[in-house]
């Protein structure tokens, strides 16, 4: 695939001010830019419709998260999703957001006007004391959070949830994944069994007995919490968020680890987990900076695309320095002022 970006147009307002944040969140934020007004929600183009095949029966229950900064990587991923699916119609999102603001919900609606979907505000006073300070600001978010706490917060009827990231886009049938045997496991996602485990935790995790202790009679092994299948019933009756928030306390108490909400998820769940296929979450697109230090696609089939860390496409690409990988993501871009236009 050889497409190549010829918008001539500036900078857009979104990427100078997703920019800025990010460039604000490696420093210590002042706290009187905490109380300025939040940003306002950019606008997209409406989405066309797409109907179901013949076959379709169950309904596919699909958990995101709202933040106005990512909201275009939330539009595209919804996009991507409802575009590759075999049963559009069947697909319903659940949102959750941490604001209470009734655009939000006519944003959604004008850009997807066939969607079906809820959304739930995520207090983030239920997760804000309890969060330590990782080396990540961005991961600090109480948002990144909301996830431990889907059980609680999706109505009683999900069972199952596919819990997704805003920076990704699917290029397959969620169908598909939405099928997956969970084979009696609380969740699944793909596992990266190579990947050094050790270095997720620190060193007076590692000596301390009554805490390593924890992975005894499991093989740990690293998986991205951006992708998941959750047995919400499960969840529930295994009492999986108090787990996790017990983790986190003891984090509070002797910095057991350096990022933000995967090590206590890893801690209740690495090892337990049914692996399913990577080209379900084909991760770290986002490498390591907003420019330069591109990654390339890993071999072997791909059906979502997960720009995880620092860069995003979005911003690569308003800044004219993409890469190569941000084209995939580009004809997923429903932001109005995004004015891409391709060549062969
Ligand atoms: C929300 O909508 C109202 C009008 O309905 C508008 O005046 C206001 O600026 C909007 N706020 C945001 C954050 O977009
Ligand atoms: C894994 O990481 C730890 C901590 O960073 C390091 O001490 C260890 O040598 C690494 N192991 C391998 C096999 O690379």
């Amino acid at each position: 695939m050889a497409f190549r970006r010829t918008s001539s147009s500036p900078l857009h307002l979104l990427g100078h001010l997703s920019l800025s944040l990010l460039l604000l969140s490696a420093a210590a934020i002042p706290a009187a830019s905490l109380r300025r007004p939040p940003p306002q929600i950019p606008l997209f183009r409406e989405a066309p419709a797409f109907r179901n095949a013949d076959s379709c029966k169950t309904q596919i229950h699909i958990s995101m998260t709202l933040d106005t900064n990512y909201l275009r990587g939330t539009m595209a991923a919804i996009f991507s999703i409802i575009q590759h699916s075999t049963c559009p119609e069947n697909v319903v999102f659940h949102f959750l957001w941490s604001r209470v603001d009734p655009n939000i919900s006519s944003t959604i609606r004008s850009t997807f006007p066939y969607l079906k979907f809820m959304i739930y505000r995520f207090d983030p006073n239920r997760v804000r004391h309890k969060i330590s300070k990782s080396i990540r600001q961005a991961l600090d978010q109480p948002l990144n959070y909301a996830r431990i706490y889907l059980a609680d917060i999706l109505p009683s009827h999900v069972n199952r949830v596919i819990y997704l990231d805003s920076d990704l886009v699917m290029v397959d049938d969620i169908n598909l994944l939405w099928e997956v045997n969970l084979e009696n496991k609380v969740l699944a996602a793909p596992e990266y069994c190579h990947a050094n485990f050790t270095k997720y935790f620190s060193d007076s995790f590692w000596y301390d007995k009554s805490l390593s202790e924890t992975f005894k009679g499991r093989r740990p092994c690293y998986f991205n919490t951006g992708v998941m299948v959750v047995d919400v019933r499960k969840w529930r009756l295994g009492l999986y968020t108090q787990k996790v928030e017990n983790w986190m306390v003891v984090q509070k108490r002797k910095r057991i680890y350096d990022l933000g909400s995967l090590p206590p998820f890893l801690l209740v769940m690495a090892g337990n987990i049914k692996a399913i296929d990577h080209r379900w979450n084909q991760h770290g697109l986002g490498g390591d900076n907003i420019e330069g230090k591109c990654r390339n696609l890993h071999p072997g089939p791909i059906s979502l695309l997960h720009w995880s860390g620092k860069g995003k496409p979005w911003l690569r690409l308003d800044l004219r320095k993409p890469c190569n990988v941000d084209h995939l993501w580009a004809p997923y871009d429903l932001y109005l002022s995004a004015k891409h236009s391709f060549e062969e």
